[in-house]
């Protein structure tokens, strides 16, 4: 699995040290986060200064992670096609020592899974993270679980319209992207069952509509600035002609497994022909659903025999 839970204890301490950093990576306003998890807003950080991120030192990661973690594709894609398969479908034949070698001429895009994990970047990747925690903790306590990625392309790419199942702050470090991010609760642009059905991993992702089209909200990042996607909140991406660079660092917290878990309570009921009420209006319902979603599981588990789902 990607990314990696964060216990309790864990997450105190990761608190205290984004309190207490003497040399912090965002660079905060007053009211930057007030829009949190209801509308995408702009971050600024200094991240474009830091040498590990230069492409130098990202491609000797790349060498050095095990294969799994390094996903790539060649080439210009089109702005609507499947994400989960994209990287098989436009790979080509090449390997990740040829996309390296050739990454400008290739055209290439490549994504790196999890660059915590790698010694020389843990530290600086968790002083982030803990940052975020210290501004997000007062609007939504209790992150649980994170993971991040470090996406480089040579030029003109293209991440498909997509949405993930957390919230995420991109954070632009070289060249320039245009962001497209649409409002999860318009019910044009995803409707109540493909929420459920989304959270649930039934069936693919809700795919784009030209019709929704002029609703995008539109961010123009260059280095130092970043974009918060907001929980599920449909995006797609492109970069311009030079060479880009950026992190996103992506997250849960104890307030949206419960909006995941009600979503994928609703989709039980779904399946036996009932219409839940949606996700995110009433906290306590949220809640109860979350609740017996997790009985479920936990009941299932126990079951001899029982697959976990
Ligand atoms: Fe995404």
């Amino acid at each position: 699995m990607l990314g990696q839970f964060i216990s309790p204890e864990q997450y105190a301490s990761l608190l205290d040290d984004g309190h207490r950093r003497a040399a912090p990576l965002l660079e905060l306003e007053a009211g930057m986060f007030d829009k949190y998890n209801r509308e995408p807003f702009l971050v600024s950080h200094r991240l474009a200064e830091h040498p590990d991120f230069s492409l130098e030192r990202l491609l000797a990661l790349c060498r050095r992670l095990p294969s799994r973690q390094v996903l790539f594709r060649v080439a210009d894609i089109p702005g609507d096609v499947e994400l989960d398969t994209s990287y098989d479908r436009y790979k080509r034949d090449l390997t990740l020592d040829d996309v390296i070698d050739h990454f400008e001429e290739r055209q290439a895009y490549i994504c790196i899974n999890n660059p915590e994990r790698d010694p020389a970047y843990r530290p600086i990747i968790e002083g982030l993270l803990a940052e975020l925690a210290a501004q997000v903790d007062p609007l939504d306590p209790g992150m649980t679980w994170y993971s991040t990625y470090v996406f480089i392309s040579a030029h003109d790419a293209t991440t498909p319209y997509h949405m993930d199942r957390e919230m995420n702050f991109l954070l632009q470090i070289r060249g320039g992207k245009t962001v497209y991010l649409w409002n999860p609760a318009d019910a044009d642009v995803m409707t109540d069952a493909q929420k459920d059905y989304l959270l649930a991993y039934v069936g693919s992702r809700p795919p784009y509509k030209p019709s929704i089209e002029p609703k995008a909200a539109v961010f123009q990042l260059r280095p130092g600035l970043g974009v918060h996607h907001p929980f599920i909140a449909p995006h797609r991406v492109h970069t311009g002609s030079e060479l880009s660079i950026s992190l996103a660092v992506t997250f849960r917290t104890r307030r949206s497994d419960t909006w995941t878990r009600a979503h994928q309570f609703n989709t039980r009921l779904r399946r036996i022909g009932l219409r839940p009420g949606p996700v995110g209006r009433v906290a306590w319902v949220d809640r109860a659903k979350a609740t017996v979603t997790r009985a479920w599981r936990r009941a299932r588990r126990a079951l001899p025999g029982q697959k976990r789902d």
